[in-house]
């Protein structure tokens, strides 16, 4: 990814038609990494083929494991995962390079962290900035060891061990991420890992350990955080996998279908876990009218298709207590908030500063370049001032190498009144490989620039 794609959206019609976006990132990467340390064939359906899960791919096979993909005969992709074994892990030849991923980073760094194995992990521009320390403390505490640079960033060398020891840790941040690599490092881990949340983020790893075999319980504790515990050394078998469509990236569509006079677009298979769908309930919040049809379980996670039709959308306060479960939605959401009738003020944001890009302040710029009234408070809410009416546009955006930074502008060029360009839409491939022509199939007009 070395050139840069500046993409420009112009105002559109009526978004309409039904799509199924593709397979969700978090449930792809941790299908992979967990087939990959199972005994026997996983098989993976609507795996998410973005960059981001590639690399992921790529490193399960440097650590052993075989990975491959066939046609399913009807345009789409099977994975076949041919696991190790738990604590088979082999020692890589090669530098793992995790792309643009912090999901793919942090995970990994905790799966080799329990293995007798160094490895050397590496990510682009982005990735080499955000904060490691967060998941190597903990591992630290259970016996790893690490050396990266300053602040605990990538590059960084992972010393592993067969013989780390369990803890029971209390989470700092509010981190799927986080957590999750203090799970997987227990897995090779004799007795029992606990973490300990005390707002609950996405627990896919936690519903997949299970899916595989492994004994993951939770227990409320009296000042109402949650503790998840693993038990260590479970027999793992390959398995079948489902992965639903990505509600992250569902959003864009969504958020374009309402804002756009006449839409009305039916979105396939969207992965419903309630950890997920804070931007759902917002949006419902602010007036949209979203229907949820065909509710439905798959393959453990809860799916829904979501027949969504244009809305005037009404400003409303977003509480910090809801970030967890819409962490990555707030900038199209503040491109819907934009179009809105009335303030929308959205608390609790700091996490979005150590994103792939500070997502805070990159979407602050954009709006405010778009001609919107922002404010960024010292307690790391944004507000955001609608009119009710299109904003100006006529603008171009700086991504910051952050793909849902370029989406959710593009989004918001569809509805403003002069075109929004995006300096860079190379990074959209990371999660949503053919956004464009998706999009474009939609009623959308988003060209190259
Ligand atoms: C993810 C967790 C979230 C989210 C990221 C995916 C995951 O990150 O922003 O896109 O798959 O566990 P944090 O754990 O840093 O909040």
């Amino acid at each position: 990814m070395t050139h840069a794609r500046p993409l420009r959206s112009t105002t559109t019609g009526a978004i309409r038609g039904s799509i199924r976006v593709p397979g969700d990132k978090s449930i792809s990467h941790r299908s992979l990494m967990l087939g990959a340390i199972a005994v026997g064939e996983t098989v993976i359906h609507g795996l998410l083929e973005g960059e981001d899960v590639l690399h992921t791919a790529a490193a399960m096979r440097l650590l052993g494991a075989e990975a491959e993909r066939s046609d399913d005969g009807q345009g789409g992709g099977v994975w076949r995962v041919r696991g190790v074994g738990l604590g088979a892990l082999q020692e890589p030849a090669q530098v793992l390079d995790m792309g643009n991923s912090g999901t793919a980073a942090r995970l990994l760094m905790g799966l080799v962290a329990g293995h007798p194995i160094t490895c050397v992990f590496t990510g682009d521009a982005s990735l080499n900035k955000r904060p490691m320390a967060r998941v190597t403390k903990p591992l630290e505490e259970m016996g790893a060891r690490f050396v990266g640079r300053t602040g605990g960033r990538l590059p960084l060398t992972v010393v592993g061990s067969g013989e780390l020891v369990p803890i029971a840790y209390r989470l700092p941040v509010a981190s799927a991420q986080v957590k999750s690599a203090i799970l997987l490092a227990g897995l090779n881990t004799a007795g029992a890992t606990t973490v300990i949340e005390a707002e609950p983020t996405r627990d896919h790893t936690e519903l997949m350990l299970r899916h595989f075999g492994a004994t993951v319980t939770t227990e409320r504790l009296e000042d109402g955080a949650l503790a998840v515990t693993v038990t260590g050394q479970p027999e793992l078998t390959g398995r079948s996998i489902h992965v639903p469509a990505d509600p992250s990236s569902a959003a864009f569509p969504a958020v374009a279908a309402l804002l756009r006079p006449g839409s009305e677009l039916l979105l396939n298979d969207v992965g419903m876990n309630p950890r997920r769908t804070g931007l759902y309930d917002t949006l419902v919040e602010m007036g949209a009218d979203i229907a949820f049809e065909n509710r439905r379980d798959q393959a453990g996670e809860p799916v829904a298709d979501l027949r969504v039709k244009h809305s005037a959308l009404k400003g409303i306060v977003v509480p910090a207590d809801r970030a967890p479960s819409m962490i990555d939605e707030y900038p199209v959401l503040a491109a819907a908030a934009a179009c809105a009738e009335g303030t929308t003020v959205m608390l609790g944001l700091k996490e979005l500063r150590v994103k792939e890009s500070d997502r805070l302040a990159m979407v602050a710029e954009g709006l405010t370049r778009c001609g919107v009234s922002v404010e960024v408070g010292a307690d790391d809410s944004l507000t955001v001032h609608g009119t009710g009416k299109p904003p100006k546009g006529g603008a171009t955006v700086l991504t910051a190498m952050d793909h849902r930074i370029a989406m959710s502008f593009l989004v918001l060029g569809m509805a403003t009144e002069q075109p929004v360009s995006v300096d860079d839409g190379a990074f959209i491939d990371t999660s949503f490989p053919d956004f464009v022509g998706l999009m474009n199939g939609l009623g959308a007009a988003i060209v190259e620039a």
